[in-house]
């Protein structure tokens, strides 16, 4: 086989990376947007020892999983890289991607449950980031995706998986950023002021809190007068805050930002428990896919425990333990960002909830120093996992369960083999689709030590 070469395959399933897998006698061939079944002709673009990548040339005879994306976008952009698959077998793909790796990763035999469906598909994305950059000769704003595998920016007018409203506050930024001087982000040459716009929108309040992402260290009159205007337009705009990133660096915010104007959060509602979510700190960016997962885990300990003693790591605004509070004696939550620690004290005294304890501080030292056993250790890690010290201090603090959260198949996977390898005993693993049009999967496992 080799670059060019041009063969019919079948695709049998998707991967992980959301690439469709078929083959060619014995060697894998990744293909690009395509369908568990498709038939497609395709073009060899790369070939390694045991596999090879290749692109569509011609679909020769379409999945019955296919559909019409419902964004025009969808080919162009590198958000919703599953809208041209039916979602109730999106949700298949996404079990079979959860199994996979727990069996090949793993090295485990564990039945998956059903992925449970997110509640809405469109309008569910609350966290929108988006790049700026400008045109070359006129300067004009550009805000959109990148498209898939590059940074070249999509300028997105629309966006079917985000609130309605995030579009206009976005196309107000794009219109009137350069009647206030504030010039697009150049990455090549690192020039530019404005480098991305995140904007948390709530579905409690339908209000938005409005990231103005800057290449500077401190905050300066255009912008100010910008972020005024945008607060001015807009009343869904609860408030408009400054990032300072100035890096080279591909992560979006910096450490530190400020409010402009209005205020500098949005709350959220989860179960009856209300939040505020502000610039810096971590939230599902599904908020009602996310309460499905709160109400699973609250509900699996008030049916095995009575008045149990739990532990929530890796907890961001404490919402795993504001939220299954009522139902415990206690919990202690750690999370090493200071903002989301002191978001939580206000929201666990706003919500009436005496029985939190909050520790700012990163979770593996924490784990160190801590004395006290739990019932229930919820870890909630982002994506890379947990260390291998984390997970022999969580099956040390744990008297019988830990409730692994992940949003990444692979190093859940991992990390579920190094416990089963200390004798832990995985019970269950539930997927939920956070991540609508995405090849991303969310999983809850209930493991027994
Ligand atoms: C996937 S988020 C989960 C947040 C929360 N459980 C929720 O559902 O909203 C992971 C969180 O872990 C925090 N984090 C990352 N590394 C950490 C560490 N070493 N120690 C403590 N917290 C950490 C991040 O700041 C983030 O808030």
């Amino acid at each position: 086989m080799k670059i060019n070469d041009e063969y019919d395959l079948r695709i049998e399933k998707m991967t992980n990376s959301g690439a469709g897998l078929g083959r060619v006698e014995d060697m894998v061939v990744f293909v690009e947007n395509t369908c568990p079944e498709d038939l497609v002709k395709v073009k060899i673009s790369k070939v390694n020892k045991s596999f090879a990548n290749a692109n569509i040339v011609e679909i020769i005879e379409p999945s019955k999983y296919r559909v019409k994306p419902f964004c025009p976008m969808q080919k162009v952009c590198g958000a919703c890289r599953f809208q041209y698959i039916d979602y109730s077998y999106q949700l298949k793909v996404k079990k079979e991607i959860t199994e996979d790796a727990i069996r090949k990763i793993g090295g485990l035999d564990i039945k998956i449950e059903d992925t449970i469906p997110s509640p809405e598909i469109k309008s569910y994305r609350c966290k929108i980031q988006y790049p700026i950059s400008r045109t070359k000769n006129s300067g004009r704003i550009l805000a959109g995706y990148y498209k898939p595998k590059s940074h070249e920016i999509v300028n997105i007018k629309y966006c079917p998986i985000q609130p309605e409203i995030c579009d206009k506050i976005i196309e107000f930024i794009r219109q009137r950023a350069f009647d206030y001087g504030i010039s697009g982000f150049m990455e090549k040459n690192h020039t530019g002021d404005l480098r991305h716009v995140v904007i948390r929108s709530s579905k409690y309040t339908g209000k938005n809190l409005v990231v103005l992402v800057v290449n500077a260290t401190k905050t300066f009159d255009r912008l100010n007068d910008f972020a005024k205007a945008i607060y001015d337009e807009f009343e869904e705009v609860s408030g408009v805050c400054v990032n300072f990133n100035s890096k080279k660096t591909n992560v979006i915010l910096g450490s530190k930002s400020e409010c402009l104007v209005g205020c500098d959060y949005i709350e959220e509602k989860i179960t009856d428990k209300v939040f505020r979510i502000g610039a810096n700190t971590f939230f599902q960016v599904n908020p009602k896919s996310a309460e499905n997962i709160f109400k699973y885990v609250k509900n699996y300990i008030a049916d095995n425990f009575e008045t149990p003693q739990v532990l929530d790591a890796y907890a961001g605004i404490t919402s795993f333990g504001i939220v299954v509070s009522d139902v415990c004696k206690k919990v202690v939550s750690v999370e090493e960002n200071k903002e989301s620690c002191d978001l939580a004290r206000t929201v666990a005294v706003e919500n009436g909830v005496n029985n939190v304890e909050i520790h700012n501080m990163d979770a593996g030292k924490f784990f160190a120093k801590e004395k006290r056993k739990f019932d229930v250790v919820i870890l909630d890690p982002p994506r890379k996992g947990c260390t291998e010290e984390s997970l022999n201090e969580a099956l040390r603090l744990s008297k019988d369960t830990i409730i692994y959260v992940s949003c990444n198949p692979a190093t859940l996977a991992r990390d579920l083999k190094y416990l089963t390898e200390k004798g832990a005993k995985v019970q269950s693993i539930q997927p939920f689709d956070m991540f609508c049009h995405t090849y991303h999967v969310e999983n809850v496992a209930i493991i027994k030590n």
